[in-house]
């Protein structure tokens, strides 16, 4: 039986892409289904943590009596996290928000006669790296990072330039890892310079040694 080891802690947790929309029928998106994230929640509620899911359009439903705030955008996932926060003890960033959104949106739907469209984006703010400037010491910070090529350079980089307690790295070019699938293969990053590398496994097993480390974590700033 799973000990209700994480009563009492506040768990935020993001999931699944954002929608950047381009006139009112088009967006520009990614492949997230949002199954990291929610496997996150489902563990960390049933082991006692009170839960809040902030989340783009899911793939699967998110578990009964958890939290959940839906958003579409960067722009409206940036303020309802920043607005749940301070109320957080750990938050685990697993949502792939879209770095760049188109930089205006049509009021009408764009037609095809005329010009092809040339679509200029813009940058998103770095939800993340805003909370690694405003954290409390006993707030834990888990980020995830999505690579393709230099990985491990690219983690280490990102769980120092982001100020995280934690990162989860997956090579998202691996069969089995990342985007829409069922397993993942991570390796962890610890702001000590401690790290582990995990073998293929269910996002749901992943979910629980992420927590367990949150747990080891948080015992540290008590
Ligand atoms: O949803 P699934 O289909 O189950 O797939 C899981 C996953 C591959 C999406 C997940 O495991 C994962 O890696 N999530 C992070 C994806 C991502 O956007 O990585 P990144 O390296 O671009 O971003 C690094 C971190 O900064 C992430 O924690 C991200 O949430 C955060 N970020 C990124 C951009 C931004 N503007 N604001 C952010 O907060």
């Amino acid at each position: 039986l799973m000990p209700r080891d994480l009563q009492g802690e506040h768990i935020l947790v993001t999931a699944g892409p954002t929608e950047e929309p381009l006139d009112p029928v088009r967006f520009i998106t990614n492949r997230s289904s949002g199954k990291m994230g929610l496997a996150i929640c489902k563990r960390a509620q049933i082991r006692g943590a009170e839960v809040t899911l902030i989340s783009g359009p899911l793939k699967a439903e998110p578990p009964n009596g958890i939290r959940h705030i839906r958003i579409r955008t960067a722009l409206e996932m940036r303020d309802r996290v920043l607005e749940e926060f301070p109320r957080a003890s750990a938050v685990i960033k697993a949502a792939a928000v879209a770095d760049f959104r188109p930089a205006s949106l049509e009021r009408d739907k764009i037609k095809k006669d005329g010009m092809e469209p040339t679509i200029v984006l813009t940058k998103n703010p770095d939800i993340l790296a805003e909370l690694g400037r405003t954290k409390r010491p006993d707030q834990i910070l888990v980020g995830f990072a999505a690579e393709t090529r230099d990985v491990l350079e690219n983690g280490r980089s990102k769980l120092k330039n982001k100020n995280l307690d934690m990162l989860v790295l997956n090579d998202v070019s691996k069969p089995g890892a990342g985007f829409d699938c069922d397993t993942n293969i991570v390796r962890f990053l610890f702001r000590s310079g401690e790290e582990e590398q995990m073998d293929i496994m269910s996002k749901e097993k992943v979910a629980d040694l992420i927590l367990d480390r949150v747990i080891r974590l948080r015992s540290k700033t008590e």
